[in-house]
């Protein structure tokens, strides 16, 4: 392993998350679904901004724009992408300039990573009703020429941060959980812009071989998940001087339980919700709640080995939380008291208090 280890641990990056992050153990959860072992990885926990699994990627996409000297670095994703706003808070970290480009519905107020964004004082360019990947990154390419033409030096950073180099934090990752695990697990995690899935895939290759890596798309169909994947494991395996190990069997993704992205579904809204009860955990309605919910199927359905830990990678998002109508379950009692009318004569002690 030695050679591996050296190598991964050659590839620079800047410390951005806290780590390890702590793996947890659910177990109510686990026999709400019949499983065994049941643990979090609590990615969610990584500590830059509200935490999540961009702290990892960019760890390594952030090396890169020191060593190229830029100082601005332009990103792309939705409205409530919480690469964005990570992005930004890991700029802001480092003393750089950054810039957005967005896209999604008009919104009403800044919310959740919307909020983030402005407090980090991320200059945003908003797509109104376009989040579509090619218009982004278009409107990012006009916004870095427009930079270097003030004589800035900008660096663009593709959606999700999902970049060869970005991957091999997901590589770490899967070292990470090894040894906080065994090597023998099972781990689901959300998908989007496949980096997160690459490198778990390539990390567990290389140091857990008889780990299974279950991906739920929050996004993508399974086929355009599996070509991305497949492309990013071998470019980050080639920063790491190797050619990817051969995997057991083909990738596993499942595009079954998102119906287009950030929408909400009610098998995402009873994973939220079970978790909140059953383990005072919080998931978000865009990702983790989504791939929950798949975790949540193949228990169910006897598709997960009940013999092997199973672990959810908690990808973070909790941002969402607080920027998507609906996440709260409005059939929970919330009564209204109607405040006491002062007794006769005034309530002298009350006299002067605050309300
Ligand atoms: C909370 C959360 N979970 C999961 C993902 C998916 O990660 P990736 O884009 O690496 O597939 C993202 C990013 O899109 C995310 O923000």
């Amino acid at each position: 392993m030695g050679s591996l280890d050296e190598a991964l641990d050659a590839v620079d990056r800047v410390r951005l998350a806290s780590l390890p992050t702590p793996l947890q153990e659910v177990p109510r959860l686990a026999n709400h679904l019949g499983l065994g072992k049941l643990l979090v990885k609590r990615d969610d926990l990584t500590g830059l901004a509200m935490g999540g699994n961009k702290a990892r990627k960019l760890e390594y996409d952030f090396a890169r724009v020191l060593a190229l000297g830029s100082d601005v670095v332009v990103t792309v994703g939705g409205a409530q992408s919480n690469h964005a706003a990570m992005t930004a808070a890991a700029a802001r970290r480092l003393g750089l300039d950054v810039r957005l480009v967005l896209g999604g519905p008009r919104v009403a107020s800044r919310r959740g990573n919307l909020l983030l964004d402005s407090l980090f004082g991320a200059e945003v360019r908003y797509l109104l009703d376009d989040d579509d990947n090619d218009s982004l990154a278009a409107a990012m390419e006009e916004w870095v020429g427009e930079l270097r033409r003030e004589g800035r030096r900008p660096y663009a950073l593709p959606i999700g941060g999902s970049t060869p180099e970005g991957a091999l934090g997901y590589v770490r990752a899967m070292r990470e959980l090894a040894a906080q695990v065994g090597t023998s697990f099972q781990v689901v995690t959300a998908v989007g812009s496949c980096g997160t899935f690459a490198g778990s895939n390539l990390g567990a290759r290389l140091f857990a071989p008889e780990a299974r890596v279950v991906g739920i798309s929050v996004s993508r169909s399974a086929r355009q998940v599996e070509a991305r994947t497949a492309e990013l494991i071998e470019e980050s395996a080639a920063l790491l001087g190797i050619a990817p190990p051969p995997c057991a069997g083909p990738l596993e993704c499942h595009d079954r339980f998102h119906e287009g992205y950030g929408v909400p579904t009610e098998s995402g809204a009873e994973a939220i919700r079970t978790c909140a009860r059953l383990e005072g955990l919080l998931l978000d309605p865009y990702y983790t709640g989504k791939s929950m919910a798949g975790l949540f199927a193949l228990a169910r359905a006897g598709l997960l080995d009940a013999g092997v830990p199973v672990v959810f990678l908690h990808t973070g998002g909790l941002p969402i939380l607080f920027a998507a109508d609906g996440a709260v379950d409005e059939t929970v009692p919330f009564e209204t008291v109607p405040r006491r009318p002062a007794p006769p004569g005034g309530d002298p002690g009350r006299q002067g208090r605050p309300a």
